[in-house]
């Protein structure tokens, strides 16, 4: 269910018997040499509305921007400093709330995001608020690490990642018809975070991080959706009824 598809007296309704709103949030950056730009928002707004669809429950508009300050060396990638991004979320919620809605569950894909979101709901629980926030980080979920074990050993990674390559594929499949499918090196080298752009850059050169998109197909994508999906409707069904 869209918000953006809803009417207020719709929402009105809504909100005489419920009370969640799912927030897809992820990022607008590079994702190596064969992931898509928008691979982050566009995986976490999918998820988001299937799963949404499942509960019945309103999905609000994504957000398609977020803290990616060390992907900026890359063309195509545009980041919000975490200051911007707390404002962001905590207006957004603040703004949500104003209407009755009490349970707001993020769902994320993009872990620079993680300490800035977690950040935001701090500062929302800094007053005698009551609301229940959630963050859901699709990519971590048990069940999609499972079976990204299972498939891709340790060649997953972590960023430009086999699996949320393969999503993508999945969601956008127009998208790859331009991209040659490239088998990677995997290559660990050491760092430590937290990296600026250029330090970003000269370690993890073309902007993977330990992963081998050339492992990702359509039906890896498939299934983890399903997986993915699945694991999300369950959770926020739990939240919904507590
Ligand atoms: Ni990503």
């Amino acid at each position: 269910m869209k918000l953006s598809n809803a009417t207020w007296p719709e929402v009105e309704t809504y909100l005489k018997t419920k009370n969640l709103l799912i927030i897809p949030i992820g990022s607008t950056e590079q994702h190596g040499p064969t992931g898509l730009i928008g691979t982050d928002y566009v995986t976490a707004q999918a998820l988001s509305e299937a799963a949404g669809e499942k509960v019945g429950v309103y999905v609000a508009p994504p957000i398609c921007y977020g803290m990616a300050l060390h992907h900026m060396a890359f063309p195509g990638s545009a980041a919000l400093k975490p200051s911007t991004l707390l404002q962001v979320v905590y207006e957004i919620i603040e703004s949500f709330k104003k209407h009755g809605f009490k349970k707001f569950v993020f769902v994320n894909g993009h872990g620079g995001n993680i300490p800035t979101v977690t950040a935001a709901f701090s500062e929302v629980k800094s007053s005698t608020d009551t609301s229940v926030l959630e963050l859901i980080n699709w990519w971590r979920l048990e069940e999609v690490q499972a079976y990204e074990k299972e498939c891709f050993g340790d060649q997953n990674g972590f960023h430009a990642t086999v699996g949320e390559v393969a999503l993508t594929m999945h969601l956008s499949p127009e998208a790859f018809d331009k991209i040659p499918n490239t088998q990677f090196k995997i290559e660990r080298p050491k760092h430590h975070w937290p990296m600026g752009p250029s330090e970003f850059r000269a370690v993890f050169y073309d902007g993977r991080m330990e992963s081998n998109p050339g492992l990702a197909t359509k039906q890896h994508g498939q299934n983890i959706f399903k997986i993915a999906v699945e694991t999300i409707a369950h959770k926020v069904r739990t939240i919904a009824e507590s």
